[in-house]
């Protein structure tokens, strides 16, 4: 039996339209063919409770799917309009030191006051200080009690956030030099801040977020590929200019630091797994959506909140302006996102599940 002409047109529009949209609507690149490496240690694991403020190393976290916990879940912001504050408006914002009491699930804050003077992490024992202790997972009753709602901006997206009373904050408007606030997002949330760019549902295909980072719920680094670029500050710089620059990881801000492989091999990761020792067999998968694009934050040394001249942006601006999506800034590290939660360890381990040519970041932030 001939078909009707409209089913027909519809067979075949379906038939034509459909891999055209699938393709277009979940765009992940293709993965490559090709041998994939032997798992690498992961080195190092840093929490960045607050954006932009000091980061603790850890040896282990639970791995959310906002991102590692207690990470980004608090920010700086201006008042009245409640836009980020960043190392990027202030350098000296490393010089806030949250740490993290796991015994009382206490976050405490430190900074020196004003924000001067302070060039050693252990002289902040001695100086005068200025500071806060609140519960680092607070219930639903401690935030309503304690707290109001505001709508926080990062970069473009603007969303709900509980903000702390000015009886707490209120020593940091003279460390600012303004009037700010503290604000926090928990990691479950009926208002989640949903990823934009690559990381999209219409890129990822499924529905993301994340608290303040700037853009992806995880960062990380090799420490390969820190190690060739050190080398090349230091032909460039002398020893002397390299030694006063103190190469210290986090000024890339990285979650995750693993060994890694030939440097820069991470520029072509699209699916990574994770294990702990703990936990050999069963381990974690994250999509690779991005390579992360620098400003020039890593020039803070974020032990005295100064920033140098020159190093590492120009090195890094000659080489490593490698994606074709934002091929005027130089990029470092891989932003991940989650497909599942678990326990990320140090002398857990990194393996590479998919790699890509066809990594191209979009902005969206
Ligand atoms: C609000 O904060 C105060 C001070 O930390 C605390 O004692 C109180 O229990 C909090 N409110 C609630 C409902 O948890
Ligand atoms: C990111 O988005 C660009 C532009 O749509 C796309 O070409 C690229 O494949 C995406 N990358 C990933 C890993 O999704």
């Amino acid at each position: 039996m001939a078909l009707s002409n409209t089913s027909q047109a519809a067979i075949i529009t379906t038939a034509f339209f459909l891999p055209l949209i699938t393709y277009f609507v979940y765009n992940r690149p293709q993965p490559a063919r090709g041998p994939l490496p032997p798992p690498t240690p992961i080195i190092d694991l840093y929490i960045y409770p607050i954006k932009s403020c000091h980061g603790i190393s850890v040896p282990k976290a639970r791995l959310l799917p906002t991102g590692l916990d207690l990470d980004r879940q608090w920010m700086w912001v201006t008042y009245p309009d409640f836009k980020f504050l960043t190392i990027r408006n202030l350098a000296k914002m490393t010089l806030i030191r949250p740490s993290y009491d796991a015994e009382s699930d206490l976050l405490t804050v430190r900074a020196p006051r004003g924000g001067e003077g302070l060039s050693e992490a252990s002289e902040i024992e001695n100086e005068e200080t200025i500071g806060f202790e609140i519960p680092a997972h607070p219930t639903q009753e401690w935030l309503q009690e304690n707290c109001t709602i505001v709508d926080a901006t990062v970069w473009r997206t603007t969303t709900p956030a509980y903000c702390y009373p000015t009886t707490l904050t209120a020593p940091f408007n003279d460390f600012f030099g303004k009037e700010v606030r503290l604000v926090y997002k928990p990691p479950v949330s009926e208002s989640p801040r949903a990823l934009v760019g690559n990381g999209s549902k219409e890129m990822l295909g499924r529905e993301a977020s994340t608290c303040f980072a700037d853009l992806m719920p995880v960062l990380v680094g090799c420490e390969s590929s820190i190690e060739e670029l050190k080398n090349r500050v230091i032909k460039a710089e002398g020893e002397n200019g390299a030694e006063k620059l103190a190469f210290d990881v986090r000024r890339f801000r990285p979650n995750i630091l693993v060994r890694g492989y030939e440097p820069w091999a991470e520029d072509r990761w699209l699916k990574i797994r994770l294990s702990s020792p703990s936990n050999q067999e069963k381990g974690f998968d994250l999509d690779v959506v991005a390579r992360c694009a620098r400003c020039h934050v890593p020039n803070v040394d974020p032990e005295t909140g100064k920033a140098h001249k020159r190093q590492p942006w120009d090195t890094l601006m000659k080489y490593r302006r490698v994606d074709p999506g934002i091929n005027f800034k130089p990029c470092f590290g891989m932003l991940c996102v989650p497909a599942e939660g678990g326990e990320v360890e140090v002398g857990g381990k990194l393996e590479v599940v998919e790699m890509t040519d066809g990594h191209r970041y979009i902005a969206g932030m």
